[in-house]
């Protein structure tokens, strides 16, 4: 068991899923957000700053034993404010792990937009596959993964850098019954994450176990995660409800979808 767990982002759709179901593994959680956490459980510890404020961060990471780096900017965005929570919050956050007085073992939610613009056709190893980010958002997290490998292969940090597929109650697009991650299986494959003897600095993908696929996890098998349930269940419903996109629309050649389209925000 864990004796402090930090989630950043927990008020978000995923930091509160974890909020809700990760407090088994470690005897405090400790939850960071910029604003709206409620009142703080019996053995919760609520911290409020943004990702981009360097002692901040590095306070809230001193004494954690577990990360769920679950904070930050979640879609495309303008440079600045991708800057500013996914390169600079990682970047404190990992010096914070690193002057800690506790070595952490970090969750670090990645995203398959690091990898959106090779083709659905394209079966990926995620130890093997070259990246091919389709937007600043993916490129913050291809920095991310780089910022893990260094501060693992330099200071031992471990970190399992997670492209999560699309995480939501249902696939919410035709394209997503391949990426689809279902909560169940987020929250195994973290509480593996934490419970692996040897975790390393693997890169995987967070997708459930879907029949139709892109993503090939071999390459970790050794966490022993075994996600339980398929996006097939809801495959007629969307067809019911929607067309599936041509086969020349981005949606249906690209693994990043419309991601791949989308232009260079500015503020
Ligand atoms: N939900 C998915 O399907 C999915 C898919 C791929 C990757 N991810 C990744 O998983 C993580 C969680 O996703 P989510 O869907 O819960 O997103 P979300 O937007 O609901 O949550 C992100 C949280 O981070 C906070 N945040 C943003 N910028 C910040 C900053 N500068 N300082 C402090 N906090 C900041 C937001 O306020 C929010 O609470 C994100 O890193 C996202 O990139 C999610």
């Amino acid at each position: 068991m864990l004796q402090k767990l930090l989630i950043t982002g927990a008020n978000g759709n995923l930091g509160s899923i974890c909020r809700q179901r990760l407090g088994h593994i470690a005897k405090i959680l400790r939850l960071n957000a910029r604003r709206g956490l409620g009142e703080a459980g019996p053995n919760e510890e609520i911290v409020y700053c943004d990702l981009s404020d360097k002692a901040a961060v590095e306070a809230m990471v001193e004494g954690c034993d577990g990360i769920v780096h679950m904070g930050g900017q979640a879609v495309e965005g303008s440079w600045e404010t991708v800057k500013a929570a996914n390169i600079d919050g990682m970047f404190n956050l990992y010096e914070g792990a690193r002057k800690s007085s506790v070595q952490p073992r970090i969750f670090f939610a990645s995203s398959h937009h690091t990898t959106g613009f090779h083709a659905q056709t394209t079966r990926l190893d995620p130890s093997k596959s070259p990246t091919r980010p389709d937007g600043l958002y993916g490129v913050s997290k291809v920095f991310g993964e780089a910022l893990a490998q260094m501060y693992f292969d330099k200071f031992g940090i471990e970190t399992a850098s997670v492209r999560i597929g699309s995480c939501f109650p249902e696939p919410p697009s035709h394209r997503m019954l391949s990426s689809w991650l279902s909560a169940d299986d987020l929250i195994s494959l973290i509480e593996r994450v934490f419970r692996v003897p040897r975790l390393g600095c693997p890169v995987l993908y967070g997708v459930s176990d879907n029949q139709s696929t892109w993503w090939d996890n071999s390459s970790v098998a050794y966490l022993g995660w075994r996600p339980k349930h398929s996006s097939e269940r809801f495959r007629a419903k969307l067809d019911a409800e929607q067309t599936p996109p041509h086969r020349d629309d981005p949606d249906a050649i690209y693994q990043g979808g419309l991601f791949c389209t989308d232009t260079i925000h500015e503020d």
